[in-house]
C-alpha cells in the first residue's frame, strides 16, 4: 500500500500524504512515492494543477520521519536530504502549479514540502514551523533556502533558530501561507483555487510558472529577459489568439491547450 494517494478529476491531480498514524511523517518510502507521483504528473499532458494535502484532520505532515532518521549515519543523512531535495525540486520543476492544502501541522520537512508549492491554503488550526533545531539538526529539505526567500532572512532565522511553530494567522501575516480558512473548508478551498487555475489558458499558465520561477534564477535582468522570451512564446499559441479574440468579442474563451 502506497503512503501517497493519487486522485485525478477535471485536470486536477490531488496527492495525499497518507500515514495519519504517524502524522504523515516523511520516511524514505513516502518521499519516493511522492517522487513517483510527481513524475507521472510531469508526463501527464491532461494535468493542469496539483493539490498536495495530508490524510486525517491533524497533520499535513509532521516532518521527516524521526524514527527512520534515528539510525542514520552521516552518509545516510546526506542521501536522505538529497532525496528530500530531489522531490521538492521536482515539485518546483513541474510545469503546472502545485497548491498545498495545509490541513493541520506542517512541521520540518512537512513545511518544506509546502514551501516548494506555488500557493498555500492553510487551516485556521494549522501550526507551521521548522522545529529541527530541537532535534539537533537543521532543515534538510530546502527550508533554509526557500523559507528565507518566502518570508525574508530575519523571520526565517526566527523560525529556524527558535524552532517554535507559529499559528496560521501569524503565518498569513508574514506571507508564509496565502490563505487561511476554517478547518473544514481547507480542501474545498484548495480544490476551488485549483479549478480556477485549471480553467485558465494551459500554456499561458505554464509560461507564468516558468517565468515567475526565473525571478529567483541568476540576476533579475536575466529573469526579465526570460519573461520576454516566455511572453513571446505564448504569442505562438492558438489559445493566445482565442483569448484575445474572445475578450474583444465579449465572450468567454474556449481553451484548446495548443
Ligand atoms: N516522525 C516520525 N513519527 C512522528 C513524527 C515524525 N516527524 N511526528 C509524529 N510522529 C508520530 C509519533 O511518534 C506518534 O507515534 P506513536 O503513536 O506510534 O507514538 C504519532 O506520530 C502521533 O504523534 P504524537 O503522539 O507525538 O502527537 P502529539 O499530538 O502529542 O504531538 C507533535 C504532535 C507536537 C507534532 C509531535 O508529534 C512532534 O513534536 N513531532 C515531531 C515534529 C518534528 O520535530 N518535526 C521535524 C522532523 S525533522 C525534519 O523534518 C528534518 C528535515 O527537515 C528533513
Amino acid at each position: 500500500m502506497s503512503t501517497v494517494q493519487v486522485a485525478r478529476a477535471d485536470g486536477i491531480v490531488t496527492l495525499t500524504l497518507d500515514r495519519p498514524q504517524a502524522l504523515n511523517a516523511l520516511d524514505p518510502a513516502t518521499l519516493a512515492a511522492l517522487g513517483d507521483a510527481l513524475r507521472a504528473v510531469a508526463a501527464d499532458a491532461a494535468a493542469r494543477v496539483v493539490v498536495l494535502t495530508g490524510a486525517g484532520e491533524k497533520a499535513f505532515s509532521a516532518g521527516a520521519d524521526i524514527a527512520a532518521m534515528g539510525g542514520m549515519a552521516p552518509g545516510d543523512g546526506h542521501a536522505f536530504a538529497r532525496l528530500g531535495h530531489a522531490v521538492t525540486a521536482q515539485m518546483e520543476a513541474l510545469p503546472v502549479p502545485v497548491i498545498a492544502a495545509v490541513n493541520g501541522l506542517a512541521l520540518g520537512g512537512g513545511l518544506e514540502l509546502a514551501l516548494a508549492c506555488d500557493l498555500v491554503v492553510a487551516s485556521e488550526r494549522a501550526k507551521l514551523g521548522q522545529p529541527e533545531i530541537d532535534l539537533g539538526i537543521i532543515p534538510g529539505f530546502g527550508g533554509t533556502q526557500r523559507l528565507v526567500r518566502r518570508v525574508g532572512l530575519a523571520k526565517a532565522r526566527d523560525l529556524v533558530y527558535r524552532g517554535t511553530p507559529i499559528a496560521a494567522d501569524e503565518a498569513l501575516r508574514i506571507g508564509l501561507v496565502d490563505r487561511v480558512v476554517p478547518p473544514d473548508r481547507v480542501r474545498a478551498e484548495a480544490q476551488a483555487l485549483a479549478a480556477e487555475l485549471a480553467a485558465k489558458a494551459p500554456l499561458a499558465l505554464r509560461a507564468a510558472k516558468r517565468a515567475t520561477a526565473a525571478a529567483f534564477e541568476g540576476d533579475p535582468a536575466a529573469g526579465c529577459r526570460y519573461e520576454v522570451e516566455a511572453f513571446a512564446l505564448t504569442f505562438a499559441t492558438e489559445d493566445r489568439a482565442e483569448g484575445m479574440a474572445a475578450f474583444l468579442a465579449k465572450r468567454p474563451p474556449v481553451w484548446k491547450g495548443r
